[in-house]
C-alpha cells in the first residue's frame, strides 16, 4: 500500500470516528422547547401513537460511547489504521503460517509415512485413501466435481479412459505436474468445410470401427493419424484422446467435434507439486488410482 492510500483510509477512519463521537454529543444536548414538544406530541398514529420528544437513555449512550472507546483500543493494537503495523504485531499471514505449522507438526508424520508408500499398497489402506478423499474434495472438486466424474472440458476420473494414463505413475505425474493437451487448430490446414465435414463423420463413425471407404478417412490418415493412431486408440504421452471409445471430453455432437477441428483445443491442469508437496500428491494418486477400481 503506498503512502497515499494508508493517509487516506487513516483519515477516512479518524473522521468517522469523530463524526459518530460528535453526533452522540450533540444529540445529547438538545433539548427541545416546550413549543416544539407541543407540536411534536400533536402527532398520532394508529388513534393512540404518540411522538414524545425524549433524550436518549444513558445506558444507550455509554454503550455508544464505549464502541467508539474499544475501536480506538482496536485500531491501536491491531493494523486497521492504513499502512500502520498496530501495537500487538499481529498479521494474517502469521496468523495462517502458525496455523500450518501446527498442521504440519501433526499430520506432516502421517504423510511422510504415506509418501514412502508405493500407490498399489496405499489403495488396501482405507485410513490413507480416507484422507485422500477429503484431499480431494479441498484441491480437485472444484474442477473434477465432487464425485470425480467430470465435466465439459474436465475429466472424468472415475472411469477407465485415460487421456494420459490410469497407473499410478501417470495419475502421480497427472498431478505434481499438471498437463496441457494441445490440440492445434486445423481448419486453416484441412480448407473446406466439405472436408471438415467429412472428418466429423469419420470421427464418429470411428467407435464401430475404421471406415477406409469414408471421404474422411485420407484427411485423417494424413492430418491426425500421427497424434490419435492409424486406429484411433490415441497416444498417452501427449494426451491426445482415443477417438474410438463413446467417452468424449469436449461432447459428442458433430458442432463441438468440428469446433475441436477447426480452433483446436488445450486443456489446462495446473501444477500441484507446490501447493501440496509430494506426500500428498501420492496420497491423492492413490485415492484416484482406487475411483476406476
Ligand atoms: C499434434 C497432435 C494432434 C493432432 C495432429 C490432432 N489432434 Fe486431436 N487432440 C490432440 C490432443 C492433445 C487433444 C486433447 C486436447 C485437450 O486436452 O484439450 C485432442 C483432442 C481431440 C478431440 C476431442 C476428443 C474428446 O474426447 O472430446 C477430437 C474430436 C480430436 N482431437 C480430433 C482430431 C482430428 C479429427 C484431427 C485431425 C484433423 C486431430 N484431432 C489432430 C492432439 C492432436
Ligand atoms: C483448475 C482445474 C483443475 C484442477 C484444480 C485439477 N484438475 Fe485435474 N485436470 C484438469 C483438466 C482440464 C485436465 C485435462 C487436461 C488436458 O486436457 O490436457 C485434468 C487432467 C487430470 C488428470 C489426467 C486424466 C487423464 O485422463 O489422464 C488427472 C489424473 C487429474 N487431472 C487429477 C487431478 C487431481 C487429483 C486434482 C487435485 C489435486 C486435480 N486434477 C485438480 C483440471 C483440473
Amino acid at each position: 500500500m503506498n503512502s497515499a492510500w494508508s493517509w487516506y483510509i487513516i483519515l477516512g477512519t479518524v473522521a468517522s470516528l469523530a463524526a459518530c463521537f460528535w453526533l452522540v454529543a450533540w444529540a445529547n444536548r438538545q433539548r427541545a422547547s416546550e413549543a416544539e414538544i407541543k407540536e411534536s406530541e400533536a402527532h398520532v398514529w394508529d388513534e393512540d401513537v404518540r411522538e414524545r420528544n425524549n433524550p436518549l437513555p444513558m445506558w444507550w449512550l455509554w454503550l455508544f460511547i464505549g464502541t467508539i472507546v474499544w475501536s480506538l483500543g482496536y485500531l491501536v493494537y491491531y493494523p486497521g489504521m492504513g499502512s500502520y503495523q498496530g501495537l500487538g504485531t499481529w498479521s494474517q499471514e502469521e496468523q495462517y503460517d502458525a496455523e500450518v505449522q501446527a498442521a504440519e507438526a501433526k499430520y506432516g508424520a502421517i504423510f511422510a509415512a504415506y509418501g514412502q508408500t508405493e500407490v498399489e499398497e496405499l489403495v488396501k489402506d482405507p485410513a490413507a485413501l480416507a484422507i485422500g478423499a477429503s484431499l480431494y474434495q479441498n484441491y480437485c472438486s472444484q474442477c473434477h466435481g465432487s464425485a470425480a466424474r467430470g465435466a465439459r472440458g474436465f475429466p472424468n476420473l472415475t472411469d477407465d479412459a485415460w487421456q494420459y494414463g490410469g497407473g499410478p505413475a501417470q495419475i502421480e505425474h497427472s498431478i505434481l505436474h499438471g498437463r496441457n493437451g494441445i490440440m492445434p487448430p486445423l481448419g486453416a490446414v484441412i480448407g473446406s468445410d466439405v472436408a471438415v465435414d467429412n472428418l466429423v463423420d469419420f470421427v464418429l463413425a470411428m467407435p464401430d470401427g475404421i471406415d477406409t471407404g469414408l471421404p474422411g478417412y485420407a484427411d485423417y490418415m494424413k492430418h491426425c493419424v500421427a497424434c490419435h493412431g492409424p486406429a484411433g486408440d490415441g497416444l498417452q504421452v501427449i494426451g491426445a484422446p482415443r477417438l474410438n471409445d463413446d467417452v468424449w471430453l469436449y461432447g459428442s455432437s458433430p458442432q463441438e467435434i468440428r469446433k475441436t477441428i477447426v480452433q483446436g483445443r488445450q486443456g489446462y491442469m495446473p501444477a500441484n507439486r507446490d501447493l501440496i508437496g509430494p506426500d500428498r500428491a501420492r496420497i491423492l494418486a492413490a485415492y484416484v488410482y482406487s475411483l476406476s477400481r
